[in-house]
């Protein structure tokens, strides 16, 4: 029976772990194989392009690997079941090999059809290069597991995936950032000339015109880390972003300009402390110039530098990713991110804490806020001290 490889996803963009895919495939296992970008469903919010956008992508992917093709089988606007789509080609006397990610692998008693999948159709599956995927070991026993169980042909790729995240791109892309180790060069020519996952414009042009390049940056990191943390937490994404987009916005803008523009400053100390004025007078310009009314959004600018009592889920996630975003390089930062990395809660303290303990030894006092928040959150560590 003629053999062909299927490799299936939401291309959202095509980025490099993609093309790292489909290299390995046509050097190491079949040259038949073909890109099936899949269909959507409208509910899943972070996709705001078109199917025959991601489509596009693919042939351009496909274009560089002449043997490549692309299929719109499940871009037919219907609910798509992988096994549907199997059931065609085996009809056609064709043995379709599902290339697949090793999360797949081991979640595919969530697809339908789970053991007729299994019995049916063989799989490639590849490993992606970061600590939190399945590991290689764990594969290999699973495949062992389900070759026991349902006699099904399961090989497990030798090759590791460069672990690329498409909604790091598309927040990049918010920032219009370059994407060049992330994604291959036609893609992002292609995302940058259709203006792809471009939003907040006016936000972001505001940011551009009143903030330093590093703070932008800075800005752009808050944003991926905010959302790589809420993969956890499961906060609404647009509200993630938004937060931290908006959080640094007035780092540069002064008192002077700020209280001309109908800023009151209720707290007694904006006066004494200049470095939190930002978060008071950034939550006041979101919603002045930006229309943004979501008060947790809103809470989550106003107190990112000093936090607070009682918190909400969005303030302590923007306060923890501008403490461990990836720019930052101070000492024990490392420790942070790691802590954070395994207990939200625990990391967000630890940052609060580490901040609390470094503005003391620098300054020896601190806003109220800063205390209130401390004394709320750690206080066995300030009972220390
Ligand atoms: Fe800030
Ligand atoms: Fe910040």
């Amino acid at each position: 029976m003629e053999e062909i490889y299927i490799f299936g996803g939401t291309f959202n963009p095509v980025h490099n772990g993609h093309e790292a895919i489909v290299k390995s495939v046509i050097n190491n296992y079949n040259k038949n194989l073909i890109i099936m970008p899949a269909g959507l469903p409208p509910h899943k919010n972070d996709v705001e392009v078109s199917s025959d956008i991601r489509y596009e992508m693919c042939k351009l992917l496909a274009n560089k690997f002449p043997e490549t093709k692309v299929s719109d089988t499940e871009l037919n606007g219907n609910k798509n079941y992988t096994f549907i789509t199997a059931e065609k080609f085996l009809l056609k006397n064709i043995k379709p090999c599902l290339v697949i990610g090793g999360d797949s692998l081991r979640d595919i008693f969530k697809w339908k059809k789970p053991e007729w999948l299994l019995q049916n159709v063989s799989f490639l599956v590849f490993k992606r290069k970061d600590s939190f995927s399945v590991s290689y070991s764990d594969l290999l026993e699973l495949a062992e597991k389900y070759k026991k169980l349902y006699n099904a042909k399961i090989t497990v790729a030798e090759d590791e995936i460069p672990n690329v995240s498409s909604t790091e791109i598309r927040i990049r892309k918010i920032f219009n950032l370059s994407c060049e180790n992330l994604m291959p060069l036609e893609i992002e020519r292609f995302v940058d000339e259709h203006n792809l996952y471009r939003k907040y414009i006016n936000i972001i042009d505001f940011l551009k015109n009143n903030l330093k390049e590093k703070r932008y940056i800075h800005t752009a990191n808050v944003a991926v880390t905010a959302v790589k943390i809420n993969k956890k937490l499961n906060l609404p994404q647009e509200k993630v972003i938004l937060a931290a987009i908006l959080h640094d916005m007035a780092k540069y803008i002064d008192a002077k300009t700020a209280f001309e523009k109908g800023f009151v400053a209720s707290n007694k100390d904006f006066n004494k402390y200049k470095n939190i004025r930002h978060q008071y007078v950034g939550a006041f310009l979101a919603a002045k110039l930006f229309g943004i009314e979501d008060e947790d959004v809103l809470n989550a600018v106003k107190y990112h530098t000093t936090g607070r009592a009682n918190m909400s889920m969005l303030e302590k996630l923007i306060y923890t990713a501008d403490c461990i975003e990836p720019g930052r390089n101070f000492e024990g930062v490392q420790e942070l991110r790691k802590t954070v990395e395994n207990n939200f809660e625990e990391g967000f303290k630890e940052c609060l804490y580490s901040t609390y303990f470094k503005e003391m030894q620098e300054k020896g006092e601190l806003a109220a806020k800063t205390i209130e928040a401390v004394n709320y959150y750690c206080p066995e560590k300030i009972n220390k001290i």
